[in-house]
């Protein structure tokens, strides 16, 4: 898979910018955009031109240096203010994937590390352009080593079905869910994926369906609610999806629809399993009750893609994201290891290993 969802265009290292794939003309159009202000950063993570926690917290380190990267002639303490505002601005752009979060803080501690080790103006702003690029490259190769880890559950001849986008769209490498079946394929085992359309936003069927079809895996799309007929005519292996935030008591939050697919598989006696990268974890969060899930403008679901399919002044409930307990998660697949059957005490041991 050969798409690189985002990248920093270097400048001088003043007028640097951000080029991203602009996921919502997928897959009518393949166009790419170039992002260089904060605000506009903000608007294309809320917006989902660039969407799927692990890219949203690559975007995140990125969208710090389109605020600094011509601040580094202030005074190191003003510069330190700033580096902080710019952090708040981007949080504020959606609040349910931790990866936008955790990003940011990596940021500002980095910042607060070479600010008490005497660091200067420019030196602040060098420590940043470091930590943004680090923060994508340490992603590209966790999604590379979670489909390592997680290839292994994938026998030769297996039929996955997956939720929403976690392919290289979403990340800043291969991805998470689908990182497996991209290494399962490189080995040459025959593997063969049922897309959910993933309702509203249709990231199943924009996003992933593209996403497969360009790497050659065989993909067949289906609406969200045809999952426990393929389920029963027992045509589903396992389900793989992603996630956008993970409680420590290993609840998975994710797109909005998983936890209905979590159900079904568990009914049909179906492994269903959860890639994501430890930025993904929120050990802060004791259960996945605690986390903010994010609501979406009613004109998605009443106006998609321009189409009006429900009545003007329609009442309309709209989270985009729900949670899967524990219980019904057969395995975690992060960077350093498969977590079976979840538990905290089990998450905080991955979340401690080197
Ligand atoms: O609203 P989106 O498209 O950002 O939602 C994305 C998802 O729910 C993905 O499944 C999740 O972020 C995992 S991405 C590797």
């Amino acid at each position: 898979m050969n798409v690189s969802t985002l990248s920093w265009i270097d400048g001088t290292n003043r007028d640097g910018f951000c080029r991203m794939v602009e996921q919502t003309l997928l897959p009518a159009e393949f166009v790419e955009i170039d992002v260089k202000t904060v605000p506009d950063m903000v608007d294309a993570i809320w917006r989902l031109a660039v969407r799927g926690a692990p890219a949203i917290g690559v975007a995140a380190g990125y969208g710090m240096l389109l605020g600094i990267q011509q601040e580094g002639g202030r005074e190191r303490g003003d510069l330190m203010k700033h580096i902080k505002s710019t952090s708040e601005t981007l949080a504020k752009a959606r609040p349910t994937a931790v990866n936008l979060f955790w990003a940011l803080e990596r940021m500002v501690l980095r910042a607060q590390t070479d600010f008490e080790g005497g660091a200067d103006s420019a030196a602040l702003v060098a420590g940043q352009f470091e930590e943004a690029k680090s923060i994508h490259t340490e992603d590209a190769a966790q999604c590379r080593r979670m489909g390592e880890l997680g290839a292994d559950l994938i026998k030769d001849g297996m039929t996955l079905l997956t939720h929403c986008n976690a392919g290289a769209l979403a990340t800043g490498g291969m991805g998470t869910a689908l990182a497996p079946i991209y290494v399962a394929h490189e080995q040459g085992k025959n593997v063969a994926v049922f897309a959910d359309e993933t309702r509203p936003l249709l990231q199943g069927a924009r996003l992933t369906t593209w996403e497969l079809m360009q790497a050659g895996i065989d993909v067949t799309l289906i609406t969200d609610n045809m999952a426990a007929r393929v389920m029963m005519e027992g045509k589903i292996d396992a389900v793989i999806v992603g996630s956008d935030r993970i409680a420590r008591n290993g609840d998975v939050c994710n797109k909005i629809g998983t936890y209905g697919v979590a159900i079904l598989a568990k009914y049909h006696g179906i492994p269903f399993y959860v890639v994501a990268p430890r930025s993904t974890i929120d050990v802060k969060v004791a259960t996945g009750a605690e986390i903010p899930i994010e609501e979406r403008p009613a004109v998605e679901i009443t106006e998609g893609y321009g189409k009006r399919t429900a009545p003007e002044g329609a009442k309309v409930y709209a989270p985009a994201f729900d949670v899967t307990p524990a219980e019904l998660v057969t395995a975690i697949v992060t960077e350093v290891g498969i977590i079976h059957s979840p538990t905290t005490e089990k998450i905080l041991e991955a979340m401690s290993r080197a």
